[in-house]
């Protein structure tokens, strides 16, 4: 069961970003780590319309969230950016860092909501996952998992085996695992749908110091709203299924931020008050 876990996240990393592709597309000249979907709408099986007509840019080093009610469309969204989906079950244009999506995409990294460690590796094992599937040399890989360990505040925990951490720790490793990657572009899935509301916050503002730091473009999708408009450049709300967009929301707090700090901006709550009224529209839409 826990090997049949790991190759799961092992076939989503060839999937998404790894070997399969060929050769690295790493994008030295600094050009185009964006995503723009543009007049896009999909349906599966020639008759379910799961998303309608989306447009939506992400600039490079943007930091754009997507709220919507649940099944409209967002996960398969970051799906076709990945080139998980069938060629013939999208209509319109998407390029991602200027080309079309690709499964195997390198410039890409996918961060679920389970962490999907592999039980029998260490905090340090687990973190240099995917520049192992990639086949970075061994100490390389190393001292990156190990900065990036540090860097989510997991220092002392490298020995530990994934049964001794907390899931809000587990979740720090996956992090560590995604940053570690390098790749330009992350997708999101509800990175943090599965912690208690402290941790949340804990994780939000490791989220954002990695991004700070290293500058990936996120597209980060999310139900919790207040997580939305604390972390992101813009959010994008959708409609229910199928799922269009209803409001593109430019979220002009200041940066760096403290998600924890925010909460007592009344611009922040003015914002979140603003992306819940559109995302209430979009439920009766
Ligand atoms: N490969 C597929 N084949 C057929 N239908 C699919 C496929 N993938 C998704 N769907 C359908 O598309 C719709 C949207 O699914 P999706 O997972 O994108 O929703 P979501 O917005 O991410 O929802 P949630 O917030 O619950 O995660 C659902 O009705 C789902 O059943
Ligand atoms: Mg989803």
């Amino acid at each position: 069961m826990a090997q049949a876990e790991e190759n799961v996240w092992n076939a989503r990393m060839v999937e998404a970003s790894s070997e399969a592709a060929g050769a690295p597309s790493r994008d030295t000249a600094g050009g185009s780590r964006s995503i723009a979907f543009d007049r896009v709408s999909i349906i599966f099986g020639g008759t379910l319309l799961v998303v309608d007509d989306v447009s939506l840019h992400v600039a490079a080093g943007e930091f754009v969230s997507i709220v919507g009610p649940s099944g409209c469309g967002k996960t398969t969204l970051l799906n076709l950016a990945a080139g998980l989906l069938p060629s013939d079950v999208a209509k319109g244009g998407v390029t991602v860092g200027g080309k079309p999506p690709v499964r195997g995409n390198r410039d890409i990294a996918y961060m679920l909501a389970r962490d999907a460690l592999s039980p029998w590796r260490t905090a340090l094992g687990n973190a240099e996952l995917g520049t192992e599937i990639r086949g970075l040399p061994a100490r390389e890989r190393r001292d990156r998992a190990r900065r990036l360990l540090e860097t989510v505040g997991l220092k002392g925990f490298e020995d530990a085996y994934p049964k001794a951490l907390s899931q809000g720790m587990r979740q720090r490793v996956a992090l560590a695992r995604t940053f570690g990657l390098d790749s330009p572009i992350l997708l999101m899935d509800e990175p943090f749908g599965a912690l208690d509301a402290q941790t949340k916050m804990q994780l939000e503002d490791v989220l954002l110091d990695l991004w700070q730091r290293y500058r990936r473009t996120v597209v980060f999708i999310t139900h919790d709203l207040s997580e939305a408009v604390s972390m992101s450049d813009r959010v994008v709300v959708m409609t229910r299924r199928p799922g269009r967009v209803i409001a593109d929301m430019a979220i002009p707090l200041g940066r760096p931020r403290s998600v924890r700090a925010l909460q007592k901006q009344p611009a922040y709550h003015r914002l979140y008050a603003e992306v819940w009224a559109k995302l209430e529209e979009g439920l009766n839409a």
